[in-house]
């Protein structure tokens, strides 16, 4: 391997072992989906669809693709839901966009004409960059309309989305966020949809593990188009997919090739295929369970410690703290809590008067660090540490010690034997 190389593989490894990482978007995959990433997949090329491709040699990969997308159903649509028949059969699945935001962009390609309106969650708010903020091409294409969250309590208010939805008329309505620590309603969002006659595309990228598992609504019986990244809460690759109802196939197929990208991954689609089978396993639903129960855990110890936790709570994989009231912004305590080993990222808060540079909060997730095994008790240790260095209670040496000493605990399980076991 080249010097340089093998010398950064060991200095991300090192930094990974000494760190505790709080990235939300962030989780560790398991020793197997890691090694079907680096699987001879990655040398086959593979443009068109199982049976429909452009080269030869594609008799294993059609069988890897399509086990994958039987996979992907198996998991994400369940029978029922909220008491809602559904059946596979009425739904298309896509596992070839290569990151979320080549899938959000095929859907766009896919259902939309340029200068149409989009009706999505405002950055500020909580949604993604993707959603077509004004720096990306689909904000320059298409016309973005944002929904805010309430500027009271936080929270979605869905009369004020239905109210915005019948003034502006949007073609499509995406639900999805990066940054909202509240239980997302897709239904009432199938409903501002329907009133309006909008296509509706949830965005589970960040929620993708905890729908897997029933611990979120799910949005298919309401929803016209989901799509996800499969490295955030779903422990998978980096890659994603899109699961369309079946009538709009044809049109999200040609959207992801060759509208927005060639061949597909496919050492990203067989890691995925590994990620799916963990996720089936019981172990992945007692591993949510406790993702959950961390992130509310560090929410009230860090409310407690007089940090403002944004909607004063979660009810899901990550909190969002309001950090104005410690004279720092949110680019500066990401700083300070990197120097003593805690990862965190900075992120605008809704209604910011700050910049996304220089934003008023920051985001933390449990994901990752439940994936080495922290339990509630660790996680009490955790926001003592954060406290100290947010409320400069200790002296940072003292701290990055203590947060050696934490980390030095925890390490990748790989079967989630230990979600299952207090
Ligand atoms: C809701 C949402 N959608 C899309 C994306 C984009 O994913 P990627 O970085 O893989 O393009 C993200 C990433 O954080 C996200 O949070």
């Amino acid at each position: 391997m080249d010097t340089k190389l093998s010398k950064l593989i060991a200095a991300e490894t090192k930094r990974q072992d000494e760190t505790l990482p709080l990235i939300a978007s962030e989780n560790f995959c398991s020793q197997a989906t890691r090694a079907a990433l680096g699987s001879v997949f990655v040398d086959k090329y593979a443009e068109g669809e199982p049976g429909k491709r452009y080269y030869a040699g594609n008799k294993v990969v059609d069988e890897l693709e399509r086990h994958v997308i039987k996979q992907l159903k198996d998991l994400f649509i369940p029978r029922e839901a909220d008491g809602v028949k559904i059946d596979k059969k009425d739904w298309y699945a896509n596992v070839q966009p290569l990151s979320g935001s080549p899938a959000n962009l095929a859907v766009y390609a896919a259902l939309l004409k340029p200068g149409d309106t989009i009706l999505a969650m405002s950055l500020t708010s909580g949604g993604h960059l993707s959603h077509g903020h004004a720096v990306t091409l689909p904000g320059q294409l298409y016309k973005i309309v944002n929904y805010e969250v309430d500027p009271k309590d936080n929270f979605l208010h869905y009369d004020q989305v239905l109210k915005l939805a019948k003034k502006v008329k949007p073609q499509l309505i995406i639900v999805g966020a990066s940054a909202y620590p509240r239980i997302l309603d897709f239904e009432q969002f199938g409903d501002i949809a329907k009133k309006v006659k909008a296509y509706l595309m949830a965005d589970i990228s960040h929620l993708a593990g905890l729908v897997a598992v029933q611990c979120h609504p799910s949005p298919f019986p309401y929803v016209d188009v989901v799509t996800s990244t499969t490295h955030k809460t779903l422990r998978g690759p980096r890659s994603a997919f899109i699961i369309a109802r079946v009538e709009l196939g044809d049109k999200i197929k040609r959207g992801v090739f060759p509208g927005v990208q060639g061949g597909p991954h496919l050492n990203q689609i067989a890691a995925l295929s590994q990620a799916l089978a963990e996720a089936k396993h019981p172990k992945f639903n007692a591993y949510i369970q406790r993702v959950i129960r961390n992130t509310q855990t560090l929410a009230q110890y860090l409310g407690e410690g007089g940090l403002k936790i944004i909607t004063g709570g979660t009810d899901n994989h990550l909190l969002l703290v309001d950090i104005t009231a410690t004279g720092l912004n949110g680019r500066q305590a990401q700083e300070k809590l990197e120097k003593v080993g805690i990862i965190v990222n900075a992120n605008t808060i809704p209604f910011d008067t700050g910049t996304p540079m220089q934003p008023s909060g920051i985001r933390l997730g449990t994901a990752a660090i439940t994936t080495i095994g922290a339990h509630e008790k660790d996680i009490k240790v955790l926001a003592e540490l954060i406290l100290d260095v947010l409320l400069k209670r200790r002296p940072a040496k003292t701290v990055a010690l203590e947060v050696k000493a934490l980390r030095s605990k925890l390490k990748l399980v790989e079967d989630l034997e230990f979600a299952t076991k207090d």
